[in-house]
């Protein structure tokens, strides 16, 4: 959920650009800036991370999945634990959609 009410003369960044500084910082060593699963640290991991942009993969994956692997990591959602899991974003709802949101905006025509 979007809160989109500006509060007045508020200066911290919006929930989009939070989570994109998130994603950056805490996804794109091993997902990539664009989600193609090609970050520094990608070459070092088994599984490696799939391309997130595949509209094919995008169009079968809920929102809610999402969620849960992003805030239990892989073992949440029975896949690898080289997934880390963000515990912390379950009190930022805000970022977690946002991180969502991210992810969605990888997807190839
Ligand atoms: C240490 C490396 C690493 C980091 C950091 C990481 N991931 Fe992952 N991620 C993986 C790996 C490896 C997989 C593949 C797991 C599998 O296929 O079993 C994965 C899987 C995923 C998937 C599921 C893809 C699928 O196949 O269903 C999503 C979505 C995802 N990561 C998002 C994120 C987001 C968002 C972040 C940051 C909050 C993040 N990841 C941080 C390594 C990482």
């Amino acid at each position: 959920m979007v809160v989109m009410g500006m509060l007045g003369g508020c200066s911290r960044p919006s929930a989009p650009e939070d989570a994109r500084t998130v994603y950056d910082l805490r996804c794109a060593p091993c997902h990539g800036a664009s989600g193609r699963g090609d970050g520094p640290a990608a070459s070092h991991l088994l599984p490696t991370p799939r391309d997130l942009s595949d509209p094919d993969w995008q169009d079968h994956t809920e929102d809610a999945y999402l969620r849960k692997i992003i805030l239990n990591g892989g073992l949440g959602v029975g896949r690898s634990t080289r997934m880390p899991g963000n515990p912390d974003l379950a009190e930022r709802p805000e970022v977690l959609h946002g991180l969502v949101q991210v992810i969605r905006g990888f997807r190839r025509p």
